[in-house]
């Protein structure tokens, strides 16, 4: 019976673990968001200055800022900056 439990537990797991990747964690995207705060604070992406309004535009848009730095944040990281923004500010759905 534990054997069983804990074979569910690892396939949930695994299974989470793309979507997760996916979507990006919310919290470890607003640590690295700190700092994107050189050039604009959090304005930037709320009405009238937004001009993202899908979510692909979001991650083109990050990705794009994410190639600033030096090293650029990775693929992973983006992610994460994107899952920030989306729940905080944009809000929008996932494609
Ligand atoms: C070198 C300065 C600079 C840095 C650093 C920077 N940004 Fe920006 N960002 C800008 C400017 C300027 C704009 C507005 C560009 C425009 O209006 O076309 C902008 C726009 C954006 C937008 C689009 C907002 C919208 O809805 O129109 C997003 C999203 C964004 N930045 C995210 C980030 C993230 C995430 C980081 C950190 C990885 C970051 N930026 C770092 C300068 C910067």
């Amino acid at each position: 019976m534990k054997r069983a439990a804990l074979a569910i537990a690892i396939v949930a797991t695994l299974a989470a673990a793309p979507l997760a990747l996916a979507l990006g964690d919310a919290e470890k995207g607003e640590a690295l968001h700190k700092s994107c705060l050189q050039c604009h604070n959090a304005s930037q992406y709320q009405a009238p200055k937004a001009k993202v309004k899908t979510f692909k535009q979001l991650q083109q848009e990050t990705a794009k800022w994410a190639d600033y730095y030096h090293p650029k944040f990775d693929r992973l990281e983006v992610a994460n900056l994107v899952a920030y923004l989306n729940r905080d500010f944009y809000r929008l759905p996932e494609q």
